[in-house]
Formats: C-alpha cells, structure tokens, sequence
C-alpha cells in the first residue's frame, strides 16, 4: 500500500509569502485533465461499485448522501451497475433504469453530485446468465450467448447468491431487441440528468459473455471469429452513442479477467482489438481492469500490461483493479493512464482526493458490509478525515 516517502521530480514553482520560490511537489493524480469536453481537476474515479442498497430495483434517498459524499469539484464519479431492463439483474436491490419510477429516484442522486460540481456518468450493465429463475420475470431463464450454465458457485463481487441456473440462448434475430435495452436505458439515464453513460463490458457478464471465446460457442455472426464475438458490443457502442452523442460515452472492459467462467484464450488481441474498434467510434474513455486482477479481491503479480490497449486506444485511458495513491501517481507519470479508478479505497474514504493530497492514512474498508442493505452501516458512515483527527 501507499509509501509515506513519496516524492515527485515534477515541482510548480509558487510564490510563498517571503517573496521566496519554493518548489511544490506536484501530484500527478491530482493533476487537471480534459477529458473530451469535460474539465477534471484531478484523475482520481470512483469507480462503478455494487451497493445492493436500491430496494426493488429503485435508487433510495440514502444514496443521496452516499454519492455526494464523494463528489468533488471537478472530479468524475461512476454509478453503480445499473439494470438496462427487467431480465438484467442477478443480485438482490441493484438499481436499474429501465421504468420512469427509477429514473425519478436517480434525479435527486444526481443533482445532488452536480452540486458537489462533479461529473457523473450511469454504468449500465445486463448480467447475462450470472442469474438464476429467481431473478427472471415469469421464472424465465436468463438470457446468455450460450446455454452453457455457470458451473462454479463462486461469488461474484463476494456477494452471496442462490446459485445460477441455466442460461437460454438468445437468438440473433432476439439480439436487436436486447441492444435497444441499452439504448434506451441511456436515453433514460440523459433524461435523469447524468453526464454520460459508461457501458459495462466486463466481469462475465452478458456483453463479456459474448466477447470471451471461453463463453461464447455461437456459430452465428455473434460467435466464432474476433469480429463476431465483439458484434454484440459493438452494435451496443453504436446504439448508446447513436442516442447520445459519443462524447459522453465510455466502455469498461477486463479482458484478461476470468470472473464468472468468462475467459479468452488471447486476452491481449482480445483487448487489442477492442481498443482498436472502438476507437473508431469516437468515444470519450475506455476503462480496463488490470490484468493483475484474478479476482474481485485480490491483486496477484502477472506479466501482461495494458499499455498496448492505451496506446492503441485514441480516447482517455481509465485504468482500475488494485491501485493505490503510490501506483496510481506513477500510472499517470509514466502516461499508462490519464486517470485511476479506485473501488475499494474510495467506499471507505469519502475524502480519497482529499486524503491523497494530504498523503493523509486511509480509512480500512470492511467487506463485511460492502453488500449490506442497511441504508448507513458500511455505506455513508465511513469517517472523513477531519472527523478522525
Ligand atoms: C463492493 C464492490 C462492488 C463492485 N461493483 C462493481 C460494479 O457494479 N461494476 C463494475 O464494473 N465493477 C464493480 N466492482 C469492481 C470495482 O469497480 C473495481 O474494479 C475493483 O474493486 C478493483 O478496484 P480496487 O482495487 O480499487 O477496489 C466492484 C467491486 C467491489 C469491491
């Protein structure tokens, strides 16, 4: 975790009140940066975090204060994932925006955050077959690119479910109508005010299960080659940007991930090609998981890189998985990224910025409550900085 030796070779000259230049150590990830047309006044995300608190499928009033807690002036902030229709959840009380009651219960969060002055972009996901009846309207399977189920019981995000059933295997002739879904669940996202939209292409779930030849055995112009297996996500980039401009569209991909039975066998020409692709569309970000990411939780050692896709992608470059204040500055000095997402370290530091200016000691986070549906413990009661003092 973080050093308390830090120091930077990039200095500001200021002017200290003596009439005297003294020598600023600069900070690179609370460095301004425009992104698009948005001007940031630091790197530091929040990454898209699972709360499972929006009771019903609804956004509540205690995410209010949750979010503009850690809004910032000019600082850029991701929902949680959020359901594009009623087949997209696999988790108990995960928001989603597919009616007009959830997209008035996102407005009040969202005005909220914009008052803080931040920027604040929707995650929309589908979960795919990481599902079960349960979940499903009328019991109905959950959809998939396959049929295959998932074999293992091993929890996603570590939250507890009742296990998977099997998957249904979406037609082509079907596929349409599930892309509209993330179209429309953008447009609904405009109309509650958001930002942006950032599309939610990783961990195994549905649109990963399209892109990973270890899900995908379609045999279909969705399956089979690079080009089909990223189909489906491209028909969803094309459909989000078509309806909101791609300018405040982003992607989140892990291509190296293997969360969910969702694995390639070539992650780097998987991830490649992606960055490449969807370059071409002009979007504002593109958000990879680390490859040192094995799991959720842990960060293990591991030789691959993303440089390749930042530098093969033409937009910013939003890395995540693992980072702290130490390796996140250095992300950005060495230009691996043009902003870190943090997950874990900013669900329990409201003030992240602010305590990573400060190089100030970090609040520990409790997993216990990460998925708690208490409307405060583990949520909106983690300590800011000058309450611990
Ligand atoms: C409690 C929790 C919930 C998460 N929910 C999401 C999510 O909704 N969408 C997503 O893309 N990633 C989700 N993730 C992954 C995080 O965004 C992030 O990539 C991961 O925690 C690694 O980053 P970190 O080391 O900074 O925590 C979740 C992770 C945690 C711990």
């Amino acid at each position: 975790m973080g050093t308390s030796s830090f120091s930077y070779t990039n200095t500001t000259p200021i002017q200290n009140m003596g009439n005297t230049t003294e020598e600023k150590p600069q900070i690179p990830l609370l460095t301004p940066y425009k992104m698009g047309n948005f001007q940031l006044s630091h790197r530091v995300v929040l990454a898209p975090l699972t709360r499972q608190r929006s009771f019903n499928n609804v956004p509540q009033p205690h995410a209010v204060l949750y979010y503009s807690q850690r809004a910032t002036k000019g600082g850029f902030m991701l929902t949680e994932a959020t359901g594009v229709s009623d087949t997209a959840q696999g988790y108990p009380e995960t928001p989603g925006i597919w009616t007009m009651e959830q997209v008035e219960a996102w407005k009040p969060i969202v005005d909220a955050v914009h008052s803080k002055g931040a920027l604040f972009f929707c995650q929309i996901w589908h979960v795919g077959r990481v599902s079960n009846t349960g979940f499903q309207p009328n019991g109905d399977a959950p959809i998939s690119s396959t049929d295959k189920e998932l074999t293992s019981q091993i929890q996603s995000n570590d939250i507890d479910n009742a296990g998977f059933s099997p998957p249904r295997r979406l037609t082509a002739q079907e596929i349409p109508q599930i892309v509209n879904h993330f179209r429309i669940a953008a447009r609904n996202a405009m109309a509650a005010g958001f930002d942006g939209i950032e599309v939610h292409g990783a961990h195994g779930y549905l649109i990963d299960q399209f892109l990973k030849d270890g899900v995908n055995d379609r045999t279909d112009q969705y399956g089979g080659s690079l080009e089909n297996r990223c189909r489906f996500a491209r028909e969803i980039i094309e459909a989000v940007t078509a309806e909101v401009g791609a300018d405040r569209v982003g992607i989140r991909l892990s291509p190296f991930a293997n969360y969910m039975e969702s694995g390639d066998s070539d992650p780097t020409t998987l991830g490649l090609h992606l960055a490449e692709t969807l370059s071409r569309y002009g979007i504002l970000y593109c958000h990879m998981v680390e490859p040192r990411m094995k799991t959720l939780g842990e960060k293990t050692e591991c030789l691959h890189s993303l440089v390749p896709m930042r530098r093969a992608f033409k937009g910013t470059f939003i890395v995540a998985g693992g980072y702290d204040r130490e390796d996140g500055n250095k992300a950005v000095e060495e230009d691996r990224a043009d902003l870190v997402a943090f997950g874990r370290l900013f669900l329990a530091n409201p003030d992240l910025p602010k305590r990573f200016e400060m190089n100030a000691p970090l609040n520990k986070y409790d997993r216990n409550t990460f998925y708690l549906p208490d409307p405060v413990v583990g949520y909106t009661d983690y300590p800011f900085l000058d309450e611990t003092a």
